[in-house]
């Protein structure tokens, strides 16, 4: 058939592959962001798990970055939270979108913190510094998390207050949602701390959980492997000094391939350890 010839803005349109529409953005400090997109009708994944997205690059090539989903897989749109660093190549843009532009999401999700990883237990411990937190913002929504354990605690640290801020209305949230509201009640422990302003509890999750203060503070036993699973979700540095402090309450790292007591992402690629 012949072909029209169509101007550049149209050409743009027609080629960006994957294309989502901005469903809303709330902007939560100077750094953090949160938005939802509209979501692609055959996308299916676990809660925890992460997609690559971006925007298309001045040079008509996809910049994608890897993103935690942090809407749970039964939501029809899919939320996202995100970091802006202000001379980075995606979240420089990113940081600008509205409600009606478009991103680009490959709709093949990954991840290992995923329930499937993890041998059932009693407890299960997400424990995430800054954006870690987004895949569990997924796996917090999820009614399956209330299912396989009695007792599920978020903790999440970061330097100053205003940064738990989305984390903390979203837990608040939880107890008036229509779907999971009853599950969660009673179930999910909160435990936020701050490290560089002070708030109600302080401190570094490792410092927290070597001490013993987190357990003392919530009323539950030391960690162990026969109960506690966890999920680990920060900066490099972070899961290297915590997956220490999980050994050294006798968890092991597992996979997909092999459940076992505790799984590990990388919230952002960084400086190193
Ligand atoms: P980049 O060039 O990618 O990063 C520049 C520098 O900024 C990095 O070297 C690092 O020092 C810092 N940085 C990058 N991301 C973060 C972050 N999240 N928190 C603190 N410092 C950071 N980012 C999110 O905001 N939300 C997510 O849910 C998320 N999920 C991820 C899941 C995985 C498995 C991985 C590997 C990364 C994830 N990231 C997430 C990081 C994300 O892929 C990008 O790095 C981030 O969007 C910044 O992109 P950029 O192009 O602006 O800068
Ligand atoms: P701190 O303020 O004591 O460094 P960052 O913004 O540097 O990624 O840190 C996010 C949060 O994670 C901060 O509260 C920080 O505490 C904490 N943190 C950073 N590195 C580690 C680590 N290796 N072990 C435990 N907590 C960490």
């Amino acid at each position: 058939t012949e072909q029209k010839p169509v101007s550049d803005k149209n050409a743009a349109k027609v080629t960006l592959p994957d294309a989502q529409i901005v469903q809303s953005v709330t902007h939560w400090t100077d750094r953090l962001f949160s938005f939802r997109v509209s979501r692609p009708k055959s996308l299916r994944f676990r809660s925890g798990e992460f997609v690559m997205i971006g925007l298309m690059g001045e040079n008509g090539k996809p910049l994608l970055r890897a993103y935690s989903i942090a809407s749970p897989s039964w939501d029809e749109e899919l939320e996202f939270y995100s970091i802006k660093v202000p001379d980075g190549p995606l979240t420089s843009k990113l940081q600008h979108i509205v409600p009606g532009d478009e991103i680009i999401l490959r709709p093949k999700p990954v991840g290992t913190l995923v329930h499937d990883a993890l041998l059932p237990g009693k407890r299960i411990w997400f424990l995430a510094t800054g954006t870690g937190l987004a895949p569990f913002a997924s796996l917090m929504r999820d009614p399956d998390t209330y299912y396989k354990y009695d007792q599920v605690i978020m903790m999440h640290t970061c330097r100053e207050a205003g940064e738990l801020e989305y984390g903390r209305q979203l837990v608040e949230s939880l107890k008036d949602d229509p779907l999971i509201g009853e599950l969660v009640e009673g179930k999910l422990l909160y435990y936020p701390t701050t490290t560089r302003e002070p708030s109600e509890h302080m401190g570094r999750i490792t410092d927290n959980l070597t001490s013993g203060k987190v357990f003392a503070d919530l009323g539950l036993p030391k960690m162990n492997a026969e109960e506690d699973r966890a999920m680990v979700c920060g900066s490099l540095a972070f899961n290297h000094d915590v997956k220490a402090v999980l050994e050294s309450f006798g968890l092991r790292e597992g996979a997909n391939s092999e459940p076992l007591e505790y799984v590990v992402e990388k919230a952002f690629v960084g400086d190193g350890i």
